[in-house]
Formats: C-alpha cells, sequence, structure tokens
C-alpha cells in the first residue's frame, strides 16, 4: 500500500490506534483459515455483481474494475471502502424497509474480501469468462430518443439546461422500463425527465434553467412532472408486469440536466434515452406524486446562515386505496436525514424510506421488494433535517447565508416522488 493511500484511509476514517491494533489481530486469524480464498472463486463474483456495473468504461465511476489486475491494484482501498460501506453506495435505511434494487452487500461479502486481501490476494482458476456478461449488450430498446450535442463550458460552474427532444410517437403506449443514458457519465450530474403534448416548449431547447425566458413555458405545464429521474447509479426502472407508464401519442420529452463541469475544454454531451414499451395496452397505469414546498407543514421553508433546522411536511388524506412502487426523495447539498412514512386512519405507520447520511451524490429511486399498499385515508409525513452551517464540509456557499427553497443547487429542496398504481387486491404480494 503506498503510503498517501494509508493516510488518506487513516484520516477517512479516524481510526484508533487500538481499533487498528484489533483489525491487526483479527487478520491474523484469517491468515489462519483453512480455507484458502481465491479471486476467481470468492472475490471476482461479488465484484462483478456489485461493482462493475458501476466501474466499467462508460459508467460513472472513475476507474473500473472488471479484471483481477483492475482489482488488485487496489486491493486494500477496496476493502477499505467495502469494510467502511462507502462502496457500493447506498445511503437507505434496509433496517427500516427493504427494496428490490438494494446495493448493500453481506457481512460474508465484506469479510471475504477483507480475508482475501489480507491474505495476499491469490488469483486462483478462471473458469469461465464472467466479465463479458456484465458487459453483454443488453435487450433492445422499442424507442432510443437522443437530444442534440451539447457542449460544456469550462467555468467550473454548476450548469442547468434544459433540453426538448420531440418523440414523434403515432400512438399511446405504455413504458415498462425506462433508461437514461447520459453521453458524458462523469459530468452529467443528474438530469430529470418530463413530457410535454402542447409543443409549446420546443424553444426551451438548451436555454439555462437561469434564463429568463424560461418563465414563459410555465404556462404550459408538463403533462408528467416527473416521468424519471436519473443520477449516477440509478439504473433503469422497470415497472411490474402489465402495468407501464403513459407516453402519449406525439409527446415531446423535456429534459433538465444539471452539468458538473470539470473546466477541462472540449467537453460535451450527446444524453439519450431508452424506452421500452408494454406489448399491449397496459392493464393498469403508473403515476407519480411529487410532494413539494406546497405540503411543508412549517413553513416559511427558511434555513438561517449557521444554523441547522428540521422540517417536515404532510401530504393527504389519499383519497383511495394506492400500491407504491417506489419513491425518490430529493434534497441538496444541505440536507442530512430524510424520512418518510404513511400513517394509516387506524394510525399504523408504513415506512417508506430513512436516510441517516444524506448524500447529494447518490440519489436513487428506491423501489419496494413487494408492492407497498397505502390505504386511502392516510396521510404521507416527511421529516427532513439540514446543516447551513460553516462546519458542514457539503455546504456549497461559506460563509453560509440563509437559504429557501428552489431548484438551483445552492438553494435546498424537500420533495418526495412516489410511483405508484391505484390498488388492486392481491398487489402487496406482488414481487417481481
Ligand atoms: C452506483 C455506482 C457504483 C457502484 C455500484 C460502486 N461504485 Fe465505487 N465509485 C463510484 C463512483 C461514482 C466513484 C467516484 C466518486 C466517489 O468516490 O464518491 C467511486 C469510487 C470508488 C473508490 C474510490 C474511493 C475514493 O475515495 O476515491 C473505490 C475504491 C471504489 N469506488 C470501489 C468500489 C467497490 C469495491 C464497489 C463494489 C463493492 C463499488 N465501488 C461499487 C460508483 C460506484
Amino acid at each position: 500500500m503506498r503510503s498517501f493511500e494509508i493516510f488518506q484511509i487513516i484520516a477517512a476514517t479516524h481510526r484508533s490506534p487500538i481499533v487498528i491494533g484489533l483489525m491487526v489481530l483479527s487478520c491474523f486469524s484469517c491468515f489462519a483459515q483453512k480455507k484458502k480464498l481465491t479471486y476467481y472463486d470468492h472475490v471476482e463474483p461479488i465484484i462483478l455483481k456489485n461493482c462493475a456495473p458501476c466501474h466499467s468504461p462508460g459508467q460513472g465511476a472513475p476507474f473500473s474494475l472488471l479484471t483481477y489486475s483492475d482489482v488488485v491494484k487496489r486491493g486494500d482501498f477496496v476493502a477499505e471502502v467495502t469494510g467502511n460501506k462507502y462502496m457500493p453506495p447506498w445511503k437507505a435505511d434496509v433496517g427500516f424497509q427493504s427494496y428490490r434494487n438494494q446495493r448493500t452487500l453481506s457481512e460474508q461479502e465484506i469479510l471475504t474480501i477483507k480475508n482475501w486481501v489480507a491474505g495476499g490476494m491469490a488469483k486462483g482458476k478462471k473458469s469461465k469468462n464472467t466479465a463479458s456478461a456484465v458487459l453483454a449488450p443488453k435487450e433492445k430498446p422499442d424507442l432510443t430518443v437522443m437530444m442534440q450535442p451539447y457542449s460544456i463550458g469550462t467555468d467550473n460552474q454548476d450548469d442547468y439546461r434544459f433540453f426538448n427532444i420531440p418523440t414523434n410517437l403515432p400512438k399511446d403506449q405504455y413504458i415498462s422500463k425506462i433508461e437514461f443514458v447520459p453521453g458524458n457519465a462523469r459530468l452529467v450530474h443528474h438530469s430529470r425527465l418530463m413530457t410535454d403534448t402542447s409543443h409549446m416548449v420546443r424553444t426551451i431547447n438548451g436555454l439555462s434553467a437561469n434564463d429568463e425566458r424560461v418563465s414563459e413555458f410555465e404556462k404550459y405545464p408538463p403533462i408528467d412532472k416527473f416521468l424519471y429521474g436519473y443520477v449516477p447509479g440509478n439504473f433503469p426502472i422497470s415497472f411490474p408486469p402489465g402495468t407501464g407508464k403513459k407516453l402519449h401519442k406525439d409527446t415531446d420529452i423535456i429534459l433538465n440536466i444539471h452539468y458538473a463541469p470539470n473546466g477541462r475544454p472540449g467537453q460535451s454531451d450527446q444524453s439519450k434515452i431508452n424506452f421500452y414499451f408494454t406489448k399491449e395496452k397496459a392493464e393498469r397505469e403508473v403515476f407519480s406524486l411529487a410532494i413539494a414546498e406546497e405540503s411543508i407543514s412549517n413553513k416559511p421553508f427558511l434555513i438561517k446562515a449557521n444554523e441547522t433546522a428540521t422540517f417536515y411536511a404532510s401530504f393527504g388524506p389519499i383519497p383511495i386505496d394506492i400500491s407504491v412502487i417506489g419513491v425518490l426523495p430529493h434534497m441538496h447539498y444541505r440536507g442530512k436525514t430524510f424520512k418518510a412514512f404513511a400513517i394509516t386512519k387506524e394510525d399504523e405507520a408504513i415506512h417508506l424510506i430513512k436516510i441517516d447520511a444524506w448524500d447529494f451524490k447518490w440519489q436513487d429511486t428506491y423501489q419496494f421488494k413487494k408492492l407497498l399498499k397505502i390505504p386511502k385515508g392516510s396521510v404521507i409525513l416527511i421529516e427532513t433535517t439540514f446543516d447551513n452551517t460553516n462546519d458542514n464540509p457539503a455546504n456549497p456557499v461559506t460563509p453560509a447565508v440563509d437559504v429557501t427553497y428552489g431548484w438551483n443547487t445552492t438553494s435546498e429542496m424537500m420533495d418526495l416522488v412516489l410511483y405508484y398504481l391505484n390498488y388492486k387486491e392481491g398487489d402487496e404480494n406482488l414481487e417481481y
């Protein structure tokens, strides 16, 4: 291990000498282990399943973890980031609720990596070409639409852009799966997809979100305010069999992309969206509900400079039984914790999401293992905390200033998007 890496690791984890001593001791016991751990037998399956989807060419991570040598080169680092659960990135508390797209390693898997690294990283015998499975071509989309190429600025300033992509769809379709493919995976920070059928929003294409002309388009509210949200690691969303999100005939897709430029010249982006449609008309339509500023219960939403704050939002009572497919919580940099649940008329809590260490970088759509029934009359509650002090290293503006609600990342938000169906008997047992 290079010494600066040791320094980084110790600095990152603030380990005391006692803990380091214990780590060394526990490694003695792993040397004594009878079973010899090898890369191909024990470690590769873990890495390919849990790391390679991001750590491969063209994905968001800064280096590949596809081969034995890729992993050995960073063996200590890999053991460290899996041991302290920095990787794979996953923010939701899985004791509060479980998700079908959960990205967590088991304690056994973490130990396997740790013991393999401590034991000298034996290679073992390669039996099949497993890495190629990760890179295997995926099923063909029914429709791919692409934005016009955009040249990313070099001034290191966050850049929020709108793009409009006509689909020219000849008839209504139902989306069973949707995938956003960033053209420049390193600089596309996130992207939100909306839909419009008025065709009055086409000239928004290429405008900055700060451009005055953007407000002219508010006259034409999107059909779907939140078709899909992409952040690195937010892989395609698929909806349960027989259900789909409606994409209207002749829809225009409106993209709101946040670029985080790195100052290097000559960088551009041309992102695309892959749609997979249901074969026939979906029996049931997927809807989305965005709980946002209007629902905040302790307004004004003002976080004073150098203060921390807690805000609550409440939505409901909901008028019908619904089955929730997944949720997408959203805050900006000063967000610290996010918790959401529904309370039924009988005062029972239904857990949606709990994030104890919010990280702006990792914003997933959390899809429930089974559809989650929220009965009619329930209220959805959100509790968030923010840290707007100078001591918060994530604070984008220091010395701290007062902040309010707003789309810009130097403002704050506390939104929750729910993807849901109208409830049907048996939904709560539907695992897909
Ligand atoms: C969802 C995508 C994703 C997955 C899955 C993922 N990574 Fe990462 N990883 C990233 C990105 C993006 C970065 C760079 C940004 C950062 O460090 O936060 C990164 C950084 C790292 C780093 C460098 C950390 C640093 O401080 O510089 C290591 C080591 C790493 N990943 C190992 C792994 C391992 C091992 C796994 C699997 C157990 C894994 N990653 C899974 C996206 C991912």
